[in-house]
């Protein structure tokens, strides 16, 4: 019998290239989001990509009447739980936002799930969670000292997802912490849509090569890296969503909760972003330097060996897939999915 799998927040970025990686997989795939970093276009376009119709609920995780909307109608074999707030920034401004969505959120669908006797969650934490690591690349055995109110969110999840898990005999749970992806799908129907000025540097290359922005801001190009600029593991998001997959089809196996670092194993300087777009797509990026971004780390990269050994899992695309997919998504959809 088809596996069903419920996707929260799966009418988001990565979510939306989950929900079809799962579908060509073999999953059925149901889907609740309250759209609000989101457009149901999305969905839309990963039945155009995939020839399946997906379930959607307009729901928020905070509402139990939504949760248990969704959880009486169907039987999952397990959930997938994206939905939350991602902005570093916005969380220091707005931090009970940040805690009320994350953290009681994940609460809510946790009662849901044990009301409804649906036991296993793979969870989407970041690697933001090991705030400034004291060597590199990172293993999942690091300490954990998160710099900002959503990284706190991020492992205050986590910590209740373990204690949860430890409680509950049949429960089990893979966390999955996400080093930088980037990226669309190949066919250009799905990728990222930031509301408004882009936070995150890809998005932003992305609106200077099509002349929406005049120049991409480089935040600092003192730091102690091989030159100078911010240091990040990219890691394209089709192989970050082929992860979620690997770790559904494990899930049965975990005893309790497993750690995984997602990303590639290899660090990537800002500048060296900028140059593979340039070189791959033909296409210059006007730049200038400015002051360091508060909060910033200079570099960063996982070790992605355990995911390797435990899941079978592994990246296979690499940096010019990972900017000509971006530069395919931003031509075909320059307002996103507005149009
Ligand atoms: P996204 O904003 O595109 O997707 C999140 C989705 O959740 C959106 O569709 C949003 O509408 C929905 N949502 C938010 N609050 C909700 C609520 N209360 N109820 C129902 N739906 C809600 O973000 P993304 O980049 O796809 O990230 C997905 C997950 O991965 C997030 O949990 C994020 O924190 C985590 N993550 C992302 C990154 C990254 O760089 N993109 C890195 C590490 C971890
Ligand atoms: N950068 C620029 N100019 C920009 C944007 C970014 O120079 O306009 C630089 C940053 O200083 C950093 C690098 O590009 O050196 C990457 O920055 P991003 O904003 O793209 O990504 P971050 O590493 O800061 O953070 C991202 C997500 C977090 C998540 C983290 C996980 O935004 O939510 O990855 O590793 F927690």
């Amino acid at each position: 019998m088809t596996k069903k799998i419920l996707v929260t927040g799966g009418a988001g970025y990565i979510g939306s290239h989950t929900c079809v990686a799962l579908i060509e997989a073999g999953f059925e795939v149901v889907v609740v989001d309250n759209l609000v970093n989101s457009s149901i276009e999305s969905l839309r376009r990963v039945e155009k990509i995939t020839g399946q119709f997906i379930r959607f609920y307009r729901g928020d995780i905070t509402n139990k009447a939504d949760l248990k909307r969704v959880f009486e109608d169907h039987n999952f074999y397990a959930v997938i739980h994206f939905a939350g707030l991602k902005s570093v920034a916005d969380s220091v401004e707005f931090p009970l936002r940040y805690y009320q969505q994350n953290v009681f959120g994940t609460l809510c669908l946790l009662e849901a799930m044990q009301q409804q006797a649906c036991s296993k969650i793979v969870f989407s934490s970041s690697a933001t969670v090991y705030g400034e690591p004291a060597s590199l690349p990172i293993l999942e055995t690091f300490p954990t000292n998160p710099q900002s109110p959503y990284g706190r969110s991020k492992l205050f999840i986590e910590q209740i997802i373990d204690d949860y898990c430890q409680a509950e005999k049949q429960a089990s749970s893979i966390i999955l912490r996400y080093f930088n992806p980037v990226g669309a799908h190949p066919s250009g129907e799905i990728g990222e849509d930031p509301l408004g000025i882009p936070n995150n540097l890809m998005p932003y290359i992305c609106q200077v090569a099509s002349g929406q922005r005049e120049f991409l801001s480089i935040y600092g190009d003192d730091y102690a890296t091989t030159d100078g600029t911010g240091v990040r593991d990219y890691i394209h998001v089709v192989d970050l969503a082929e992860a979620h997959v690997k770790a559904v089809d494990k899930i049965n196996q975990v005893d309790q909760v497993q750690w995984f670092n997602i990303g590639r194993g290899q660090g990537y300087s800002v500048k060296d972003l900028i140059q593979a777009f340039e070189q791959t797509n033909g296409i210059r990026i006007k730049t200038s330097i400015q002051p360091r971004r508060d909060g910033d780390i200079a570099e960063y990269w996982a070790d992605p060996s355990l995911a390797r050994q435990e899941l079978g899992w592994k990246a296979t695309r690499d940096l010019k897939q990972m900017v000509k997919d971006a530069w395919h998504w931003q031509q075909k959809n320059p307002k996103g999915y507005e149009e």
